[in-house]
């Protein structure tokens, strides 16, 4: 019998090394003469454990890491005497950091493998397809409703309101488009579950095409990720042979296709109405609203636009798990959030659980603190445009509203971690400079207010009329927030706000707090 070793295609494991342990493991066997079958599945996303192999076992997998290509020989022995190694992390499911998450979206990510469609549906997959096929479009839009999903890209509008109104709008032709620009510091979700369960999102376009009547689908997936984009159009090959795609999906009257496109590297371009420019092909600019996508998308055609994550959510929900995704989670915020911790964090990694969770426990307790080893200093939550938390705020439980509460967001779900050495004044001109680069041009307060805001920024922090230009920097703030077309622009103060009132010892003229402490 063969062994079956499990290692990750996924790009962060790449990244560190999962390649070449392949390759040291290949070469380990056949020096051995053990057959070995490997399977290139996803990540876990327990990054500071990468690369994470697993071996099956009649217990279940067991997980070494992390692994370097030395390591390969003496691993492989443990893997076949079933014995002890320094580097066994014994059963992977059962690894607690596994064990504390409520897995739904991700629930087959780092199992599956991601290029076998029998796999996928081996473990649940084109359930909620099949179940969708038999309901009315009404139906299925009361079970999405019913699930209280909500947009996991950033603004958290409400899935089954976007649907319905697209539903209900009568045209020639409708779109759905894959939000997958992930542009957000510190977020890799939608990356993950791209390369580690493509097919979950595959459906759940499937499933919103069929709700909404649209026949054509597109994933714009930013041009940093070659791995997403080659595990997506491997999917997209394998469904259509499968007659998960194109004509008469699953035996039914419904017909749709899916492409990938390319973004070419523009934060603002995961804004939805820049993201449709770019398909079309032009420069990624934002549109005025209205018109809502919802009515006039793509090519001017009612346009269902989601994030990868709302879409990867969906087959559960249509599989009968509506009112269990409601049951999760907090007030208004229903069901799980994929939570991603990166920066200056211990246990960096992707950490699934119901809204809720407070952000000291996420921070401390599953983060477990910084990587330096020195005190948690801020964490920036939901990207560029998310504020600055103390720790004063890490009672604050990670849902819309709360964070909402505390003037802040959680955006797509990611959390950088900063240590005591981080200078805020300096995140916070960055937040600025960061808007100057990225802003489309469009309107005045982004694009000329950002870059006042670096100069200011720059004669506060030498210390030039602090106080006043501090109130300049205020009213900048306050003139972007309400003035900017999008979101870029409108919410760039927040970090920069919070970084002010959270931090404002970091800002001149007094000696910063770590020049007095020196
Ligand atoms: C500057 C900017 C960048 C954005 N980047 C992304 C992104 O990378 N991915 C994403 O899904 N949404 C992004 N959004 C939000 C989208 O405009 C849109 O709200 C989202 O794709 C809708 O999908 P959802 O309802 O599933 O969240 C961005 C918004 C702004 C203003
Ligand atoms: S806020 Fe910035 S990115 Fe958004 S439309 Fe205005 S100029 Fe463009």
């Amino acid at each position: 019998m063969n062994f079956r070793i499990f290692i990750p295609r996924d790009a962060g494991a790449i990244a560190v090394g999962a390649d070449d342990v392949t390759l040291a493991l290949t070469q380990a066997a056949a020096s051995r003469g053990v057959a070995v079958d490997f399977v290139r599945t996803g990540s876990r996303g327990l990054y500071w454990l990468e690369p994470m192999v697993e071996v099956a076992t009649p217990r279940g997998r067991v997980a070494f890491g992390p692994m370097t290509p030395a390591d390969a020989a003496s691993v492989l022995d443990a893997m076949v005497t079933d014995g002890p190694h320094p580097l066994r992390l014994g059963i992977a499911a059962e690894i607690p950091w596994l064990r504390r998450q409520t897995r739904v979206t991700f629930a087959r990510c780092g199992v599956v493998d991601p290029r076998s469609i029998d796999d996928f549906r081996a473990r649940q997959g084109y359930k909620g397809l099949e179940r969708a096929l038999t309901l009315t479009s009404d139906e299925i839009l009361a079970d999405v409703t019913a699930s209280g999903l909500r947009g996991r890209g950033g603004a958290g509008f409400p899935t089954g309101i976007k649907w319905k109104t697209v539903a209900q709008t009568a045209a020639d032709r409708k779109y759905i488009v894959c939000n997958a620009d992930e542009g957000d510091s510190g977020t890799f979700a939608d990356r993950m579950i791209m390369e580690g369960d493509p097919f979950v999102v595959i459906e759940g376009m499937t499933i919103a095409g069929i709700t909404v009547g649209a026949t054509r689908g597109y994933i714009y997936i930013r041009s940093e990720y070659p791995h997403a984009v080659i595990a997506m159009n491997a999917a997209i090959q394998a469904a259509k042979r499968a007659g998960y795609l194109g004509e008469r999906i699953g035996g039914s009257a419904h017909h749709f296709d899916l492409e990938v496109r390319v973004g070419a590297g523009a934060y603002v371009c995961g804004e939805e109405t820049a993201l449709l420019e770019s398909l079309e092909g032009r420069r990624g600019i934002v549109r005025a609203k209205p018109p809502l996508p919802a009515h006039k998308g793509l090519f001017g055609r009612p346009t269902v636009i989601n994030n990868v994550l709302s879409f990867a959510a969906i087959p559960f929900i249509l599989a009968g798990g509506a009112k269990a995704y409601a049951g999760y989670g907090s007030d208004r915020s229903r069901g799980t959030m994929p939570i991603q911790l990166a920066g200056n964090v211990r246990h960096g990694g992707l950490f699934e659980a119901p809204f809720g969770i407070t952000l000291g426990e996420l921070v401390d307790d599953i983060g477990g603190g910084t990587l330096s080893g020195r005190p948690v200093r801020a964490v920036q939550v939901g990207g560029p445009l998310g504020a600055y938390f103390p720790r004063a705020l890490f009672d604050t439980p990670f849902d819309y509203e709360a964070f909402a509460a505390r003037d802040g967001l959680i955006g797509h779900g990611g959390i950088v971690v900063f240590d005591d050495s981080v200078d805020m004044s300096k995140q916070a001109r960055f937040a600025m400079e960061f808007c100057a680069v990225e802003s489309c041009g469009k309107c005045t307060p982004c694009r000329i207010g950002s870059t006042r805001g670096v100069e200011t920024l720059d004669r506060i922090r030498a210390g030039d009329r602090v106080a006043e230009n501090i109130g300049v920097v205020e009213d900048l703030c306050n003139t972007m927030k309400f003035g900017s077309l999008c979101a870029l622009g409108g919410f760039t103060p927040y970090p920069v706000m919070s970084a002010l009132k959270h931090f404002r010892e970091d800002f001149g003229p007094a000696p910063t707090r770590l020049e007095a402490a020196e």
